[in-house]
């Protein structure tokens, strides 16, 4: 589920702010959304203008943008380090834990936001809370969708398949599995929800990043403040 709204005046200052980050050289993870996309057409006027930058995606839209604005592409396959993260998030806690996966891509930015020397989170004030409360997204095996609800029943939560708009059904994921969005309402524990669906059979991924982010970077009309742990 996407958050609506959010100024894109303040999300693309925070998306060039965290491209500014980039140095030559460097291996940078393309995050997915309107924040990040920002920050990837900001780098590909960097490599324009002689940055020496690859950049390996969280989605097919994050690698599409990148090939139009003439970032090379390198396949997560093909890397062991990866030297910045830039991605955004749906919400951020006050300890700078992370709701993500609006956009059902979060598999994908989980592994690269880990495997980054440096994880830079780009957002605008919207997506700020002091507790995360936002339905949690979970890329679930099709075949498991009802055990895997159950199951998140049993945690606390309330599942909710995730619809694909403009197509009859659900959404399938990029990796072909189903979402489910499921309230927990505040989550005031999210280290220990985190790992209660990990544990979960046929959980593929969930959208709870707990100390992940290095550093959060939040748009303002009149500039970012950066935030850290
Ligand atoms: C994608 O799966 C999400 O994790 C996005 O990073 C998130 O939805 C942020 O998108 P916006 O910057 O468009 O709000």
């Amino acid at each position: 589920m996407k958050t609506p709204g959010g100024s894109d005046a303040a999300k693309r200052r925070a998306g060039e702010h965290a491209a500014d980050l980039v140095t030559d050289g460097d291996v940078v993870g393309l995050g997915t959304g309107s924040t990040a996309a920002h920050a990837i057409r900001a780098l590909g006027r960097a490599a324009d203008a002689g940055l020496d930058v690859r950049g390996v995606a969280t989605s097919y839209a994050s690698r599409d943008l990148a090939r139009e604005v003439g970032i090379p592409h390198v396949d997560l396959a093909g890397v062991e380090r990866i030297d910045v993260a830039i991605d955004g998030a749906d919400q951020v806690s006050d300890d700078l834990d992370l709701i993500k996966g609006g956009g059902a891509a979060h598999a994908r930015e989980k592994v690269i936001a880990a495997a980054a020397e440096r994880c830079v989170v780009v957002v605008d004030p919207s997506k700020e809370a002091g507790t995360l409360g936002r339905p949690v997204p979970i890329e679930v095996l099709p075949d498991a969708r009802v055990t895997v609800r159950r199951a998140l029943r049993d945690l606390g939560g309330e599942p909710t398949l995730r619809a694909a708009e403009r197509k009859d059904g659900p959404v399938v994921t990029e990796n072909g599995n189903l979402v489910f969005d499921c309230d927990f309402g505040s989550v005031t524990a999210p280290a220990a929800l985190a790992t209660d669906l990990a544990a979960v059979p046929g959980v593929v991924e969930h959208g709870l990043f707990v100390g992940l982010a290095d550093e959060v970077h939040v748009g303002h009309a009149d500039g970012v403040r950066v935030r850290t742990p």
